[in-house]
């Protein structure tokens, strides 16, 4: 991949787009990184212009309209609550773009299973944009915890699990997958996701078993977001069949399912 320039902007907020009483999307006018940014990338985000909170927040980018990003901000802690109540014309301080990309160069897949959990879903409106316009099929797995929790902003196509069964099928999204993937069969597949790590991990180990290509997002706390702080470790199994250290800003923050350690 080629480097990249990376660009430390205000992006002003143009809007905010309340989702449900926890889950919000921001859209920053963006004019030099939305031509830019890859689907699968960061941002870095400082939340306002106070020492505290000091670091900024790693955020997906959700999609590029135009010469605008949208981020996809769930409520965690204090720097995404500041980030959910955002008023229209807050300018937000950007590192941008971090990271790599998904399925970058590759073409080796006609049907891209995007499996997202929770928040997991942020990234992938952009992913399927680019997926659709590459001529490629797109199946969405999301799962969640119930039927609210469900997001599906610019997704189609669209297989829903939630652990109390309020919608689609009833139990986690990787035997939602086991379940349907026989209705594949035939079809070149790579399996694209993003979620808690606890989802991540077993479907890695699900599609490693299986022989399908996968690729995860990692989410974890970041500093620095460009490799300074080292903050970020994750390990990942060499050429060489031994674990290594990695930083995820860097390295990742998208990795192959058969690289990737959860064991850290
Ligand atoms: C590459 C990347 C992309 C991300 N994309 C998105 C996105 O699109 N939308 C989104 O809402 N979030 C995303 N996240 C997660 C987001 O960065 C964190 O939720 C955010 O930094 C928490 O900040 P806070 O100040 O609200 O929470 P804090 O007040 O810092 O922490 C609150 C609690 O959440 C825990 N926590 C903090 N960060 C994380 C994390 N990354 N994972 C799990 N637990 C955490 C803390 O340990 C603490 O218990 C992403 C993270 C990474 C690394
Ligand atoms: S976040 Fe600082 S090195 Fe990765």
């Amino acid at each position: 991949m080629t480097m990249q320039p990376l660009y430390d902007l205000p992006l002003t907020v143009v809007e905010n787009i309340r989702l449900t009483s926890v889950t919000n999307v921001l859209v920053l006018d963006a004019p030099v990184i939305a031509p830019v940014i890859r689907s699968g990338q960061f941002v870095n985000v400082k939340v306002n212009g106070f020492h505290q909170p000091l670091l900024r927040r790693p955020l997906s980018v959700h999609r590029v309209v135009g010469s605008q990003i949208e981020i996809m901000i769930r409520i965690v802690g204090i720097g995404t609550q500041i980030l959910y109540d955002a008023p229209v014309g807050t300018a937000l301080q950007t590192l941008a773009p971090l990271g790599n990309t998904f399925g970058y160069n590759r073409d080796d897949f006609d049907t891209a299973l995007l499996v997202s959990g929770g928040i997991g879903v942020a990234p992938m409106a952009m992913l399927e944009e680019t997926l659709l316009k590459r001529g490629k099929k797109v199946v969405n797995f999301i799962g969640a915890r119930s039927a609210p929790d469900v997001i599906t902003r610019g997704l189609t196509n669209i297989h829903a699990a939630t652990d109390d069964g309020s919608l689609g099928f009833k139990g986690n999204i990787v035997r939602l997958l086991a379940e349907e993937l026989p209705q594949f069969n035939g079809e070149r597949l790579r399996v694209f996701s993003c979620g808690p790590n606890r989802m991540l991990e077993s479907l890695a180990q699900f599609c490693n078993e299986r022989g399908l290509p996968c690729e995860v997002s990692i989410e974890s706390i970041m500093g620095c977001g460009i490799g300074i702080c080292y903050g970020c470790p994750v390990r990942v199994r060499g050429e060489d069949g031994l674990a290594h250290n990695q930083l995820l800003c860097q390295y990742g923050s998208v990795i192959d399912a058969k690289e990737i350690m959860f064991e850290v």
